[in-house]
């Protein structure tokens, strides 16, 4: 099983991307597959985006500008460590379709993974209370509100947190990268 997603072949490790509003369930999808990956003895890390935001890419904000350093900065780590033969799972809203398609081309075996709920289900779930404030106008460039997000067109999978439990979303995930039922 782990040879699937180690590919030990290559010695490479392969990197789910995962991408979306804020609120959409990323990291949370993020985080249970990373602890079900673990269980399962593969070596897996997780980069997500607030913890990213607090370490490798302090100081940036959200131009265009710095979403994009950010979001290739995380793909030069993911693709440091996939060398190694680390299954890496990247947790960022990384809203720019040409970007992520630069940076994913340029990494090996990699899974986009859309993680989609509408802009009226994460305003209403609204975890961190950033889009009632993105409302009321005081705060700019957010994403979906006053910021771009450019959804995947054709996404190796894809996601309604609003339509499926986590469990669904996890059983979706490891059945498309090798671990059927
Ligand atoms: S990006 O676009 O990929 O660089 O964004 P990311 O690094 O994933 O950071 C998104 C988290 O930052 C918080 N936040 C904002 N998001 C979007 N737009 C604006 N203006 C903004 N300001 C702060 C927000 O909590 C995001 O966290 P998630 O986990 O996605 O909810």
């Amino acid at each position: 099983m782990t040879a699937t997603l180690n590919r030990p072949e290559t010695g490479t490790g392969r990197v789910v991307w995962f991408t979306g509003l804020s609120g959409a369930g990323k990291s949370t999808l993020a985080s249970a597959l990373r602890d079900d990956l673990a269980a399962r003895g593969v070596a897996v890390e997780l980069l997500d985006g607030d913890a990213v935001r607090e370490n490798l890419s302090k100081g940036l904000g959200f131009s265009r500008e710095d979403r994009d350093t950010n979001v290739r900065r995380i793909a030069f780590v993911a693709g440091l460590l996939a060398k190694h033969g680390v299954t890496v799972l990247v947790s960022a809203i990384s809203p720019y379709a040409d970007t992520r398609r630069e940076v994913l081309s340029a990494l090996p075996h990699p899974t986009e993974v859309f993680v989609d709920a509408p802009l009226e289900v994460v305003t209403e779930r609204d975890v961190k209370g950033l889009y009632l404030k993105a409302l009321a106008g005081d705060l700019p460039h957010f994403t979906g509100v006053s910021d771009p997000y450019e959804a995947p067109e054709t996404p190796d999978l894809h996601l309604r947190t609003d339509q499926i439990s986590v469990e669904e979303g996890i059983r979706q995930l490891l059945a498309h990268l090798g671990y059927g039922a």
